[in-house]
């Protein structure tokens, strides 16, 4: 098991959810690098004003710089995403498929997630699936540190545990409680739809149900 000791969070997408795990990220002391589709030089004066101290570079760069990535770009366009450049690196899938904005797309009309395509796509990352089911305003509001009554949980599920460890000791960091629900398959437990989708809920709260969905 391969666990990687993280010093820079990559993100793919400057938008609602990017800028907020970035926000988190460098509250936690983290160095954060941010690509969108555009270049760096026009992302820079809004990367200065919704999360200071994050470095806006290209996604080659942001890629080969840190040590996890995450995509928080729209899922209708995870084609555009290079699998060469990711290949062995720790990818953190927050997309969620959402027809009323993605528009219907046959192959996430399916029993499996949406991170499972992704994973397929992007064959040689270490992906895990995680903060697709909380709100962006929720992860800037609602973290909190370790031990607070009210802490809230995100999920993870990926195939390689050395990625999910690394992966939840960022979410931990950062002011959520990581729970592991163990392969990628399995984070058809949290895609859109299910009972854990946008639900405020504890580690406790979190373990529970997974555990009565999977005794189903
Ligand atoms: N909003 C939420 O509360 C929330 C919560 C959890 C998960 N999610 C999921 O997270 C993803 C992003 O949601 P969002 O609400 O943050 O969307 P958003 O506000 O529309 O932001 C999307 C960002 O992705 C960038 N982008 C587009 N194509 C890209 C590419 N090829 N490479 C890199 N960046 C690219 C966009 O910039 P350019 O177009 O300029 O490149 C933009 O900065 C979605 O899949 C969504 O389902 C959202």
């Amino acid at each position: 098991m391969q666990i990687t000791e993280v010093k820079t969070i990559g993100i793919l997408g400057a938008g609602r959810v990017g800028t907020a795990i970035a926000r988190r990220a460098i509250a936690a002391g983290y160095a954060v690098k941010i690509a969108t589709s555009k270049a760096p030089a026009e992302i820079a004066l809004l990367l200065e004003i919704m999360v200071p101290g994050a470095m806006a570079a290209s996604a080659q760069e942001v890629i080969a710089e840190s040590d996890i990535m995450i995509l928080a770009l729209p899922l209708s366009k995870y084609r555009e995403l290079q699998p060469e450049l990711l290949a062995s690196k720790i990818v953190i899938d927050a997309m969620n498929y959402w027809a009323p904005t993605d528009g219907t797309i046959a192959e996430f009309e399916t029993e499996t997630s949406s991170s499972e395509v992704v994973q397929n796509f992007l064959s040689q990352s270490r992906l895990v699936r995680s903060f697709n089911h909380m709100g962006y305003h929720e992860i800037d509001e609602e973290a909190r540190p370790k031990g607070d009554s009210e802490r809230r949980a995100l999920a993870i599920a990926g195939n390689d545990m050395g990625a999910r460890q690394s992966v939840a000791q960022f979410i931990d960091r950062i002011g959520f409680d990581p729970v592991d629900a163990g392969p990628l398959a399995s984070s058809r437990l949290f895609t859109t739809g299910t009972p854990v989708f946008g639900a405020s809920l504890t580690r406790d709260d979190m373990v529970e149900l997974f555990a009565l969905k999977q005794a189903v």
